[in-house]
């Protein structure tokens, strides 16, 4: 076979290859919106715009448990810094910093959280454990404290703006201890 031949013969096998690939991507951009299913992130029209979660009842209630606990860790902190108590700020920040969040906890919510949930999840810890760092120096400023702990409370806030969540039936699967 010549160079030339064999080339075009390539260029076709090329195309027919990715033939499929494209029709995939094309059948991916003009499906209707898949909304409903458990653990699909949708963007709801004519709503507040937040992505909607669909989480098992379960699993909605791990969730709203560790957003409670988040609350009373910002208390905690905020009660030993009004107290003028940096120890106690660590201390409250490392235990809060050390509970496990929705994903670590039940294997469905791992599956379907999405990776930007879990990188604003993340960045609230590491901000949290940054907090208890700093807080632990002798010569740490209010000031410093003060900065983190607004960062943790904008970890909130963005992720509050992107979703919501919608609970429908499911099943879930709790981590074992
Ligand atoms: C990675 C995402 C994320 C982060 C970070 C986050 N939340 Fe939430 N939180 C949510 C979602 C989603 C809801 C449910 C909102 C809805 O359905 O309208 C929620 C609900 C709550 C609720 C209501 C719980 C209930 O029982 O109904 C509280 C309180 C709360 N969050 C506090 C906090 C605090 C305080 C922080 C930060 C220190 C925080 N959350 C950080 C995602 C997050």
């Amino acid at each position: 076979m010549s160079r030339r031949r064999r080339g075009e013969r390539l260029a076709r096998i090329a195309i027919l290859l990715w033939l499929p690939v494209a029709g995939g991507l094309l059948w991916l951009g003009l499906r209707p919106p898949q909304g409903g299913a458990t653990g699909v992130v949708a963007k709801v029209r004519g709503d507040d715009g937040r992505q909607v979660i669909t989480v098992n009842a379960a699993d909605a209630g791990i969730i709203s448990r560790v957003m409670r606990d988040n609350l009373a860790g910002l208390r905690a902190i905020e009660q030993a810094l009004a107290e003028g108590d940096m120890a106690a700020v660590s201390r409250a920040a490392e235990t809060w910093a050390a509970t496990p969040g929705p994903a670590r906890q039940s294997v469905t919510l791992e599956q379907q959280l999405p990776r930007q949930w879990r990188s604003m999840g993340f960045s609230l810890h590491e901000t949290l454990r940054q907090l208890a760092d700093d807080a632990r120096r002798p010569d740490v400023q209010a000031e410093t404290v003060a900065a983190h702990l607004a960062d943790a409370v904008g970890a909130c806030i963005a992720c509050h703006e992107t979703y919501r969540l919608v609970v429908a039936p499911g099943e879930s699967g709790p981590r074992p201890p």
